[in-house]
């Protein structure tokens, strides 16, 4: 598995590599260069099927018999129902301009029973979702190095501020603020919306983190820039004013969702037992018998 990025050898090892796939129907959101689909083919060769979409279509190498991708929207596949036990994703969420029309879609192609794992970020409420950090900057691009600098900001202050600011010229300034507020390549999706999303949808949640900051650091950041002479203070307070805890600090989403019903994935399935689960914007505690029951019992 060598040559493989880190976070992606991270996701498998810390979501998927407990998992029996023996026998069982695997689609990857999101495929991209296909680095995901190689180290589940590598760690679980006895695995039923691997399918990969991405949208837009992107040229790969053959993957052999058992794994194939094609250009699908998530939002609009041409799977049939029920098709696949197990549904995961990487750093792709934050990106799919219809979270609402993907998470029917994934619901309608899981089969009863059956697992989305998923982990995505930076999310565009968390202090890196302009995709401008020192880890996701493109080729020449230079990271922004104020915390939520996009949303102390807006399409018109934002050059001001990383010209003055963050050494940037007026040139790149102006490309990063078109990318940041007017691409289609970012969903503005924050932590809250997420949450909306997924409790409207018919997966319940055995596990939905919203993963937070270390905020002391990014506080050293912001008083970097205010004791240079480049930020204004109440800029700053107005902002974390407007602002609740979870939705200044979550950065990163990860979530373990199921299908409800049982199917014939019951390898995937974890042990029987309490889950929190949302339904319909209301928390439940979740129990589930032996015979695959899942019975809600409201607990608000
Ligand atoms: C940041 S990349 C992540 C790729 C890969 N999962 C990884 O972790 O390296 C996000 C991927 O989602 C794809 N994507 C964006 N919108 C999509 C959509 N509506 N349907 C399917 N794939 C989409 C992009 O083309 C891109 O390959």
């Amino acid at each position: 598995m060598d040559g493989n990025p880190q976070y992606v050898l991270d996701f498998h090892r810390e979501h998927l590599a407990g998992l029996d796939l023996a026998g069982q129907r695997v689609l990857e959101i999101g495929s991209g260069y296909g680095e995901l689909i190689r180290i589940m083919l590598e760690a679980h060769p006895d695995v039923g099927r691997i399918a990969g979409i991405n949208w837009p279509p992107l040229e790969l190498p053959d993957f052999g018999p058992k794994a194939d991708v094609s250009g699908m929207d998530a939002g609009d596949m041409d799977f049939a129902d029920d098709s696949f036990d197990v549904v995961c994703s990487l750093a792709t969420f934050e990106h799919l301009p219809d979270l609402t029309a993907a998470f029917g879609e994934i619901n309608r192609v899981l089969a009863p029973g059956g697992l989305l794992i998923a982990k995505w970020s930076p999310i565009w409420s968390g202090f890196d979702g302009h995709h401008f950090g020192p880890i996701l900057s493109g080729p020449g691009d230079a990271p922004i190095a104020l915390p939520w600098a996009h949303l102390m900001f807006d399409r018109e202050s934002l050059p001001g501020y990383l010209v003055h600011g963050e050494g940037f010229t007026h040139e790149r300034a102006e490309d990063a603020a078109d990318r940041i507020y007017g691409s289609t390549w970012l969903n503005r999706y924050t932590v809250h919306e997420y949450r909306a999303v997924i409790a409207q949808s018919d997966l319940v949640v055995d596990r939905l983190d919203a993963v937070r900051c270390d905020f002391g650091g990014m506080l050293t950041s912001i008083g970097a820039k205010i004791a240079g002479g480049v930020l204004n203070p109440e800029r700053v307070a107005r902002f974390f004013r407007s602002r609740d805890e979870e939705e200044l600090l979550a950065y990163k989403m990860n979530a373990r969702l199921r299908k409800p019903g049982h199917g014939s994935n019951s390898d995937v399935q974890s042990s029987p037992g309490e889950g929190r689960a949302v339904k319909n914007g209301r928390y439940r505690t979740r129990t589930c018998d032996l015979a695959g029951v899942i019975r809600f019992k409201s607990t608000r």
